[in-house]
């Protein structure tokens, strides 16, 4: 049977070596066998980060771009905005009656909120609600995602199991699809890479930008001639653009020169596209198009629902 696979990003900022290592190069790798791919841009998940209406904007669009010029073929993939997809937001409605509030008060996200006593408001507790809604309504079978969005996926299945055990077998349980290899890729100063911690590598940053990252990328004092640690980040990266193993007798500066040629031949083609794109990608018609057929998938399984829990 063919599996449908969906992902989305949240847009804020601007996406990283662990965002496309951990999502986007395995979505799109997964998008071109024989599955039917759902991937779009989160722009309502932001909405309680970002609330720049400018910014909101140009995140997505850097975002589809980005997505774009790591090679998703927009015909190939249901590709689209999620603010353009109605039905998502009934289909939240719908669900948050079968989501116990205990599920919500154990999500990661909002117990860090509380903890570090930043105020928390509804968009922030309701997210995996409306990220189950993104998932369920195109009966997702996997969601490609980075190790931190395990817990949502979780939550999505356990609002499935809910419904479907008042209703019968009306909707599909989710299942993550991690690469385990990309699951700990660290940041530059070995802790997990993030946003909010600034230890990132900017997927598009330009040769000098790129380089500098790396030559920041914390090391150790051992001698040139000493084994390294091969699951340092260091090697792990290269492993990834390379498709080949770094030898670990090796001075952490040749090493670093070294990784920052793989990485560059592999992102420079890239990068081109990406700025190219921002110049003068057709965006909107690439989402008319993706709206139409997202659409229509969201419209049977929406009835569906409706159908079964008595509103039509
Ligand atoms: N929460 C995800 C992130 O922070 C973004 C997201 C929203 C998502 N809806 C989704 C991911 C549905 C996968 C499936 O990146």
């Amino acid at each position: 049977m063919i599996q449908n696979i969906l992902t989305g990003i949240k847009c804020t900022g601007t996406p990283h070596i662990g965002n496309y290592l951990g999502a986007i190069k395995p979505a799109i790798e997964r998008a071109d066998k024989d599955a039917n791919s759902f991937y779009f841009m989160a722009n309502y998940h932001a909405l309680n980060q970002i609330t720049d209406a400018k910014e909101l904007q140009q995140s997505v669009k850097e975002i589809a771009c980005t997505w774009l010029a790591c090679g998703l073929d927009p015909k190939k993939t249901v590709f689209y905005r999620q603010s353009d997809i109605p039905e998502i937001f009934e289909l939240a409605t719908i669900l948050s009656n079968f989501t116990a509030k205990g599920l919500l008060d154990r999500a990661h996200a909002y117990k860090a909120a509380v903890q570090d006593g930043r105020d928390v408001n509804m968009g922030l507790y309701n997210y995996p609600v409306l990220m189950a809604a993104d998932i369920i309504l195109f009966d997702t079978n996997f969601v490609p995602v980075g190790a931190d969005q395990k817990q949502h996926i979780e939550i999505a299945a356990d609002i499935v199991k809910a419904f479907n055990a008042i209703y019968g077998k009306v909707l599909v349980v989710p299942e993550p699809l991690i690469k385990k290899e990309v699951a700990t890729i660290p940041g530059l100063d070995g802790r997990k890479m993030s946003k909010s911690y600034g230890n990132t590598i900017s997927l598009f940053a330009n040769e000098d930008e790129l380089l500098k990252c790396i030559k920041r990328i914390t090391t150790d004092s051992s001698a040139p001639t000493d084994p390294k640690p091969t699951d340092h980040l260091i090697f792990q990266l290269y492993r990834h653009f390379a498709n080949c193993e770094l030898e670990n007798r090796i001075g952490w500066g040749e090493a670093k020169q070294k990784l920052f040629e793989v990485m560059n031949a592999a992102l420079k083609p890239m990068r081109e596209r990406y700025e190219q794109l921002m110049k003068t990608a057709e965006l909107e018609n690439i989402f008319e198009d993706g709206t139409k057929r997202a659409r229509e998938v969201a419209r049977t399984t929406l009835d569906r629902v409706r159908k079964a829990i008595g509103v039509i």
